[in-house]
């Protein structure tokens, strides 16, 4: 199914983009502004947790929205790339720039770590509004890093997964769908947008 995003206030977005399409990334425009939506209108506690930053594009698109809507966001990413996307060098001073120039660092947290340490240390006090998972691309990966945060979300919290259809994504997250952990997603170009079946 894929949702139709004409509701959105274009002229809010537009500019933020104009700002974040320079840094590289294959998270497209509609995907941006679907996740900065989401981070903006969040209706549940908690707080934000990104799974991949890379050099920041959907981290800024994310913080843009949770600095309007005074949550924080924690930009999970051990900076060593990976097997599917390569390995970037340079990669967590790219974000820290691209946080910095764009006045994020007061409203994103990064945590250098693998997803799954990351998970193991999360504060059991400390739920998730929306977890948007974009590291690795294997079924196996995708699985574990839902699974490793889905202690911490929150009742009808947000779940999105980039790469919906490439990869191992979408088993990953049909099985997920199919075991009665999250809704049927709406896709938005290869964005899945779910939420935690309460
Ligand atoms: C596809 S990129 C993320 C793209 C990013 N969301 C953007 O807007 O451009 C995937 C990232 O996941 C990171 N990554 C891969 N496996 C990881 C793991 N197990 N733990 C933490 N980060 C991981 C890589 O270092 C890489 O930067």
């Amino acid at each position: 199914m894929t949702r139709n995003f004409d509701c959105f206030d274009e002229d809010l977005y537009d500019p933020i983009h104009r700002r974040i399409r320079e840094i590289d990334s294959a998270v497209a425009k509609v995907e941006c502004h679907a996740l900065y939506h989401l981070a903006r209108t969040l209706d549940v506690p908690g707080c934000i947790v990104e799974i991949g930053s890379y050099l920041g594009r959907s981290t800024c698109a994310i913080g843009y929205g949770a600095a309007d809507s005074k949550r924080i966001v924690y930009a999970i990413d051990h900076h060593k790339g990976d097997e599917l996307s390569g390995v970037t060098v340079g990669q967590e001073q790219g974000l820290h720039f691209n946080l910095g120039r764009f006045g994020l660092l007061g409203h994103v947290v990064m945590i250098v770590k693998d997803s799954l340490a990351a998970a193991v240390e999360w504060p059991s006090d400390k739920p998730i509004a929306m977890l948007f998972i974009d590291g690795l691309h294997t079924e196996t990966q995708c699985k574990a890093d839902f699974l490793a945060f889905a202690p911490y979300l929150s009742p009808r919290a947000w779940v999105c997964f980039h790469d919906y259809g490439l990869y191992g994504v979408k088993p990953a997250v049909d099985r997920f769908v199919s075991d009665g952990h999250i809704k049927q997603p709406h896709v938005v170009r290869s964005l899945a947008v779910t939420r935690v079946v309460q």
